[in-house]
């Protein structure tokens, strides 16, 4: 039996991934928790005949800690998003209580859940979320991932005119760092199947899957980010973590996760010099089976490009680390 629930339920991000978890057979219960509309969300799925049953909660009459018992799997997508001319970590203010507020419950009604946070700046609230679990005794660092799927869905897409790939999602591109402009580095040279980027398209093809985000925040004019695309690419990752947990082995797929807590990430973090950082991970029933290096074959462009990224993910992750320990 599979519990998920979603943080954030009733928002951009979250009706259309409600939907997703709604009309998977792979989930048994769907807890919906939001600040506002979960009870018509929640009757709306409630429509669709597939087996999952599904409730609504607001936060009165104790709907935080009805929603997360019994939880097995938790994703977050409450929090403000950008609107154009601001960066991710303008978002801090706001999200970084919303998320510290949420996974206190998480330490509280459901310790043992996998929880997969999308809420931005993930390069600060996954550090937030593993404090606030710290803090209550309970951080298990193979259930707590940054979700990055985004990222890897859009390398994925947008090399599709250089992969040939008829179907863009069976290119296999490693996308590793963070998830933030330079932050985000996709290892095109890993690519699997191989292919060939020509010299001068390479900078652009980079700096499209780095600011992907910006383009839709652009094109939306003030209405918001990636929605639609996300609910895709956070169910594509829950679903790998479900999928893991019930027996499939072998499922790959990058995660900003918390490195020297997690098989094989302890000389991952030794060769970056930062603790967060989102690389392959395989998962297993206990979530992280293994974090894979890929960042030993990496090209000197690759090199470079991680070293940006490193910079920037440093300040990101103290910020988020210092919040807690400022705001017990
Ligand atoms: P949205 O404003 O449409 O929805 C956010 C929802 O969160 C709203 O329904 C709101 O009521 C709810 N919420 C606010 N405070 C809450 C609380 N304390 N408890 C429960 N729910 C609360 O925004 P969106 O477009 O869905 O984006 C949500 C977040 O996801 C943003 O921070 C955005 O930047 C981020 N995002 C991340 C990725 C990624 O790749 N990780 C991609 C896209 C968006
Ligand atoms: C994205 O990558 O689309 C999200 O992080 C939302 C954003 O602010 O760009």
């Amino acid at each position: 039996m599979v519990k998920a629930v979603v943080l954030g339920a009733s928002g951009g991000i979250g009706q259309p991934l409600s939907l997703l978890l709604k009309a998977s057979p792979l989930i048994d219960e769907l807890s919906l928790y939001d600040v506002v509309n979960t009870p018509g969300v929640a009757a709306d799925l409630s429509h669709i005949s597939s087996p999952a049953k599904i409730t609504g909660y607001l936060p009165a009459d104790d709907g935080l800690k009805k929603a997360l018992t019994g939880a097995d799997i938790v994703v977050i997508p409450a929090g403000i998003p950008r609107k154009p001319g601001m960066t991710r970590d303008d978002l801090f203010k706001v999200n970084a209580g919303i998320v510290q507020t949420l996974v206190k419950g998480i330490a509280e009604f459901s310790p043992k859940a996998f929880v997969l946070i999308i809420s931005n700046p993930v390069n600060s609230t996954v550090p937030i979320a593993a404090e606030v679990l710290k803090a209550a005794g309970v951080f298990d660092p193979k259930r707590l991932f940054g979700v990055t799927t985004l990222d890897v869905v859009r390398a994925e897409t947008f090399v599709q005119e250089y992969s040939g790939q008829k179907d863009p999602s069976q290119t296999t591109i490693p996308v590793v760092g963070g998830h933030s402009g330079d932050t985000i580095v996709p290892l095109f040279s890993q690519a699997k199947p191989a292919f060939e980027i020509p010299a001068d398209k390479y900078d652009a093809l980079v700096n499209r899957v780095q600011f992907g985000g910006d383009e839709v925040v652009k094109a939306k004019d003030g209405a918001g980010s990636a929605t639609l695309s996300m609910a895709y690419a956070g169910f594509r990752f829950a679903e790998s973590v479900i999928k893991a947990v019930k027996g499939t082995k072998g499922i790959v797929e990058p995660s900003f996760v918390y490195l020297p807590g997690v098989p094989g990430g302890e000389a991952i973090s030794k060769t970056t010099g930062v603790e967060f950082f989102s690389v392959p991970i395989e998962l297993g029933p206990e979530g992280v089976a293994n974090a894979v290096n890929v960042l030993e074959n990496t090209t000197e462009t690759e090199k470079k490009l991680l070293e940006v990224a490193v910079k920037g993910l440093k300040t990101n992750i103290e910020k988020g680390i210092d919040f807690v320990k400022n705001t017990p």
